[in-house]
């Protein structure tokens, strides 16, 4: 065999798109023009490997939501590499886009985003509704998911009489109830008190720990930590540090 057949080694650390899950290099966006210009990222370059929990931090306004939405392909970088599930959402038509986006990506809205006529269990269950699956079943396996969030008694309100933090469970159920290969939450427990706060993270974190998916948290949340394999601390538009965190 000659030299050039052999597959030449890949050291540990660097990841090709193949072995990460996320991969980010030189992603910026500017929202507006001229005087009204805002550069939300200067340069982002991130890598997330796949069975990893990685948790986004930085002050308000340094660009995370802006960046985790560019991720889960719900806005487009003004310029840059993004590749997700070794798919290049650069490159990638709208349409294939929200089928990709609807099958393999979870993603809780800082603002949670529910739709106000629909039941809790309907919220949760839309991801399966939009998969095809038959109602009564996608209200099922999303009852399931909203009762190990302790919101098995909320089922059939709707959001208007929900709290905000039983909200935000009903958002994180509709994120994780088809089982999404990268779930990306803004925020989830900041409405959240520590004992609702430590079983939905638990249940986030379930997720992270298969070899196939990957998880992205941003938070201000210090309790979150303890679930982070990696800490990515922002700021002004830039990731100025990556840290291993104590998980
Ligand atoms: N749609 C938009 N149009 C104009 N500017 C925007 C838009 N979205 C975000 N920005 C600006 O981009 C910058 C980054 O915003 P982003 O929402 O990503 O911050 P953040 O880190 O998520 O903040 P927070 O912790 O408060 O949620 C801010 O200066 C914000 O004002
Ligand atoms: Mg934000």
């Amino acid at each position: 065999m000659a030299a050039t057949d052999l597959p030449s080694p890949q050291p540990r650390d660097a990841l090709t798109t193949a072995d990460a899950a996320v991969h980010v290099r030189g992603v910026t966006k500017e929202f507006g023009t001229g005087g009204s210009l805002t550069r939300a990222l200067r340069g982002v370059d991130l890598d997330v490997p796949y069975g990893e929990l990685l948790i986004l931090a930085g002050p308000s306004g340094c660009g995370k939501t802006t960046l985790v939405s560019i991720v889960a392909g719900t806005l487009e970088p003004s310029a840059g590499e993004v590749m997700v599930l070794g798919k290049d959402l650069v490159a990638m038509s709208n349409g294939r886009k929200v089928k990709f986006r609807r099958e393999n990506v979870g993603f809780v809205f800082q603002s949670y985003n529910l739709l106000p006529s629909l039941t809790a269990a309907e919220n949760a269950a839309v991801p399966l509704l939009i998969a095809g699956w038959h109602r009564s079943r996608a209200v099922e396996a999303a009852s399931e998911v909203l009762d190990k969030l302790g919101l098995g008694d909320r089922l059939a309100n709707l959001p208007s009489v929900l709290s905000g933090g039983q909200q935000q469970r009903v958002a994180i159920a509709r994120a994780i109830v088809h089982e999404p290969r990268l779930l990306v939450c803004d925020e989830p427990t900041s409405a959240l008190d520590a004992e609702n706060g430590r079983i939905t993270m638990e249940l986030i974190s379930k997720i992270a720990v298969q070899p196939d998916r990957a998880v992205i948290v941003v938070t201000h949340d210090s309790r979150v930590y303890s679930f982070a394999d990696r800490i990515a601390n922002m700021e002004d538009g830039r990731i100025e540090s990556v840290q291993a965190g104590p998980n």
